[in-house]
């Protein structure tokens, strides 16, 4: 499924604010290859995960089709090591290769996966790796009630977590007409698919499933010797 980055211009602002507030790395930085060059993150948004990981990589690129995430991404998440680029995840259009290769919550926006797995195949370096974390469900496009129904369980956990005035933010967020109607266009896989697809995109590649999101770890085999 794809869709305009105009969804996202228009949540950029909340959407950072609630996305920082409940964010985790781990995933990301447990998985990272040795070799600590360059790193891509598709779909980068407001740049999250781009400043996290250029704590440890030399340097980072992010790419996304939503002007507003990335002005966002360039007002509040800029260091010397880092760039944003307006880009399409589906015609990637970079000069050079990177040691890992990263994206969140981004794939299910996608028309077509095998198309931009096999251009992160390519743009990474043997021994790199791949990483994944996107959305599962058991119901393609779950209704809205779900989110709401979400919404209201979370508010009571989140006050104690957050305190109460970013609980009420962020559940005027995930309620909000334009998020929901983001969400109503969303089409998530589910687990089964998750093996058929990327299994066959990514071979050997391992699946971790965590509550709502599934992870997907592959390092790309090197396969060079050296001749003399
Ligand atoms: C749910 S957000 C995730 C942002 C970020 N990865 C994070 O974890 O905070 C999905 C992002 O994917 C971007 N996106 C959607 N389709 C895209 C495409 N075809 N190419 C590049 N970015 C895309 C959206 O603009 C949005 O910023």
């Amino acid at each position: 499924m794809s869709i305009t980055g105009s969804q996202f211009d228009k949540v950029a602002e909340e959407y950072d604010f609630v996305t920082n507030l409940l964010n985790d790395n781990t995933f990301f930085i447990a998985n990272m290859p040795i070799e600590k060059g360059r790193a891509l993150d598709i779909g980068c948004g407001t740049g999250i995960l781009v400043y996290e990981l250029s704590n440890y990589f030399s340097e980072v690129v992010g790419i996304d089709i939503s002007e507003g995430m990335l002005e966002f991404a360039n007002k509040k998440r800029q260091c010397s090591n880092i760039s944003y680029l307006k880009m399409d995840a589906e015609n990637l259009s970079l000069g050079y290769k990177f040691a890992y290769i990263v994206s969140r919550t981004t794939f299910h926006h996608l028309r077509d996966i095998s198309i931009v797995i096999n251009q992160m195949k390519e743009l990474l370096y043997e021994g790199g790796k791949i990483v994944i974390l996107d959305n599962v469900s058991k119901v393609e496009t779950p209704p809205t009630y779900v989110y709401i129904l979400g919404a209201i369980q979370e508010f009571l956990p989140n006050c104690f977590k957050f305190g109460v005035k970013n609980a009420v933010r962020v559940f005027k967020y995930n309620t909000s007409k334009s998020w929901l109607e983001h969400l109503a266009s969303d089409k998530y896989l589910s687990e089964q698919k998750y093996y058929e697809i990327y299994g066959k995109l990514l071979p050997n590649c391992t699946f971790r499933r965590m509550n709502w999101a599934m992870g997907i770890i592959w390092e790309k085999p090197i396969v060079s010797m050296i001749t003399e």
